[in-house]
């Protein structure tokens, strides 16, 4: 399963020549162009169906770059990015001055981050053998719908658009990376994700708030912040493992079809719905949780019940994108 070095060698050779090349990250796939390429960047976005003002993160190889992406490293990007990368942390540091409009998307600030995932960081690490080695890449999805975790969710939402799909296999951390924006007096986190809150907290020793964007967030411009992304077609619905029977009967009786997605779910759960899933704890949850929002749509459900975990940990993700998905985000 794993690509070979000399599939490596091709996918560099791909984003030299200007094509875009799928790959896997700890997070979810992402959809690569050379981020130094206008015209391969203006590709990604073609393909994604995504409009132009959007900011895509530009992938690194090796923490030691971020300063030739950056015009300046504030002391908590320093700082987290030292104890974080490889890892689902993004920063928003100022761009440094070569870093193209299309990436940034016309803002002052670049996204930045080193992946934890063998495949990414051997093709990051070989691209950047040569000129300034960062590969800009949203995640391989078309805008809009939910982010991909297999080379075949790509495969099946991109098809023939992509030039090359590397295949690590199924993503281990399954949410995006946690945005931190680092450009302000204070740090602020921009979208939950991958590295919890907690753990960026107790590294900066104080509070770190969440500025949450919701629909028309024009100075973020974020569209994980948007609050229908990550939907699927089925409509979801988030229940608490004390309702989730009695909101699972009552739909059926109203002739919907049901699933239901939940840690630890009641015993009681009537016969016609569907268990999606029964994640063995957040983690669990987080990694398979994009799977399960497609498989509700594969099933055609009209229905999907998801028990919302608690908001600590990665739980605190999980939870943001099941208000998102179910159109309640904040
Ligand atoms: O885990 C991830 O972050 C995945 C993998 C592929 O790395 N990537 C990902 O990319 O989720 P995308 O484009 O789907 O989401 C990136 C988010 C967007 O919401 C974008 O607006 C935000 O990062 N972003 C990028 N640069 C930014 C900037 N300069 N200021 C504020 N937000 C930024
Ligand atoms: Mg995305």
């Amino acid at each position: 399963m794993t690509p070979s070095p000399a599939e490596i060698s091709r996918a560099v050779a791909v984003l030299r020549a200007g094509g875009l090349v799928a790959f896997p990250t700890e997070t979810v796939y992402g959809l690569g162009a050379d981020a130094s390429r206008p015209d391969a960047v203006r590709r990604v976005f073609t393909v994604k169906g995504r409009p132009a003002d959007h900011p895509v993160i530009v992938h690194l190889g090796d923490a030691g770059a971020l300063g030739e992406w950056a015009a300046e490293v504030p002391p908590a990007a320093e700082l987290l990015t030292s104890q974080c990368w490889p890892g689902p942390l993004t920063v928003v540091v100022r761009r440094a001055a070569h870093v193209p409009d299309e990436v940034t998307g016309g803002l002052e600030t670049v996204g930045l981050r080193v992946p934890d995932q063998p495949v990414a960081l051997a093709l990051l690490r070989e691209f950047a053998t040569e000129g300034a080695g960062g590969i800009a890449a949203p995640s391989a999805n078309r805008f809009g719908r939910v982010s991909p975790t297999t080379a075949g969710d790509v495969r099946a939402d991109l098809g023939a658009e992509v030039d090359l799909v590397l295949d690590g296999g199924e993503c281990r951390v399954g949410v995006e990376s946690t945005i931190v924006d680092c450009t302000g007096d204070e740090p602020a986190i921009l979208r939950l994700g991958g590295l919890s809150r907690e753990r960026i907290e107790d590294l900066l020793g104080h509070p770190v708030p969440v500025r949450r964007g919701g629909n028309g967030a024009a100075d973020v411009r974020a569209p994980g912040t948007l609050v229908s992304h990550y939907a699927p077609s089925a409509q979801v619905l988030l229940v608490d493992l004390a309702s989730v029977s009695r909101v699972a009967e009552d739909a059926l009786a109203r002739g919907l079809t049901v699933g239901v997605i939940g840690e630890k779910l009641p015993g009681d759960l009537p016969p016609g719905a569907a268990v999606l899933a029964r994640p063995e704890d957040d983690a669990d949850y987080a990694r398979h949780l994009y799977r399960h929002l497609r498989a509700a749509d594969a099933a055609d459900l009209d229905t999907v019940l998801a028990v919302v975990p608690a908001e600590v940990g990665i739980g605190a993700a999980v939870a943001d994108r099941l208000r998102r998905a179910a159109g309640q985000g904040t």
